[in-house]
């Protein structure tokens, strides 16, 4: 275990905005050749929320803070710094994080986005804790979430059953307790592009009438594969981040895993043989929602934390991306 007088990252607060609209199992039986039972059984997914044509990614994130802000009694000029983790910003530039500071009021913070897919809120973890350790930034933001219905093919089964849309927050400040972040295991393989990418909108294959003919900007995923890549690495990291901690499954607490499918959060949770109850998953309402899904389960989940918990975080995305982060919770329930 680390030296407590080590200046670390600790979460101070959360907040969460998923959109009203809710998209049913029901619903996609009526669009695409699925069925309730197919959805439920092979991902744990029910339903999906989806954010409003017009509106952007930047609304939810909006969503999300100010009344976290407001909850902890916060003013947006407090804030030094906001990182937006997303695939779906507002706009290809600006980044979204500079739209987020000018809607929530935060004249003193500057940010920028960063894009890893569903693993993009943990490696801005990994980021933006750096940046608060430093001793520089003392109130940052780590923002996460998608607005997936606006690059999902709804007239595609493999993936529009899959996906929605939500957003979370943190607020990461300074602890010198030992709590906070204590280690994490970062990973990335960029060969697995080519099973989970959108194809055309980039700089490769910029927009065109024949991109959009041919059905390029929408995510497109082959699910078996990235499936087995996700069962093994997402379950190998975690247990290698407790390994080299000298931690097992009965030193954590709680289980917060990327919520893309309820058999590799089960395969993940197995591997370190954690019982049911310390495993949090909300898929079954919010679906996948990528750099949204570890937020928004420490925002449905705050009020169970004690200061003190052990939380491991873990993820697995496009790519390929995955890690595993194990942090202290910072606080009781508020
Ligand atoms: O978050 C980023 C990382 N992404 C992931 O972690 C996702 C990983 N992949 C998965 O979660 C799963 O692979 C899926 C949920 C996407 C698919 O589940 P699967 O058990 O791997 O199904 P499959 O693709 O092997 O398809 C099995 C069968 C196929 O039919 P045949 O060939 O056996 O006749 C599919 O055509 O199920 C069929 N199928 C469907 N049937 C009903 C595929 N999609 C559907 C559907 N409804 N929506």
């Amino acid at each position: 275990m680390n030296s407590t007088k080590k200046t670390r990252a600790a979460i101070k607060a959360v907040g969460g905005y998923v959109p009203p609209e809710i998209l049913s199992n029901a619903d996609l039986e009526k669009m695409v050749d699925t069925t309730d039972e197919w959805i439920t059984t092979r991902t744990g997914i029910k339903e999906r929320h989806i954010l409003a044509p017009g509106v952007g990614t930047s609304e939810m994130a909006v969503q999300a803070i100010l009344p976290m802000l407001e909850k902890n009694n916060i003013d947006p000029l407090e804030i030094d710094f906001v990182l937006c983790c997303t695939i779906t910003g507002d706009m290809i530039f600006p980044a979204t994080a500079n739209v987020i500071c000018d809607k929530i009021g935060a004249k003193n913070a500057w940010g920028f986005d960063l894009a890893a897919a569903c693993s993009g809120f943990l490696y801005g973890m990994e980021v933006a804790s750096k940046l608060v350790e430093s001793g520089k930034y003392k109130k940052v933001l780590v923002v996460g979430g998608d607005k997936m219905s606006s690059i999902i093919d709804y007239t595609d089964r493999n993936t529009c059953i899959i996906f929605g849309d939500g957003m979370g927050c943190v607020l990461l400040e300074p602890d010198e307790e030992g709590y906070g972040v204590q280690d994490s295991i970062l990973r990335s393989d960029g060969s697995g592009r080519e099973f989970l990418h959108q194809k055309a909108g980039g700089s490769l294959r910029p927009p065109s009438h024949e991109s959009i003919d041919a059905r390029e900007h929408y995510v497109y995923q082959e699910g078996k594969t990235v499936f087995k890549f996700a069962v093994t690495n997402m379950a190998d990291v975690t247990a290698e981040l407790l390994e080299r901690n000298g931690m097992t499954g009965d030193n954590v607490n709680w289980l917060v895993a990327h919520q893309a499918n309820l058999r590799i959060i089960d395969a993940t949770a197995q591997r370190i043989k954690l019982p049911e109850d310390k495993v949090l998953v909300n898929i079954s309402r919010y679906g996948n929602t990528t750099n949204g899904t570890l937020p928004l389960l420490m925002w449905d989940f705050e009020k169970q934390f004690k200061k003190g918990d052990n939380l491991i975080l873990s993820t697995f995305g496009g790519g390929f991306t995955w890690g595993s982060m194990w942090l202290r919770w910072a606080y009781d329930p508020k």
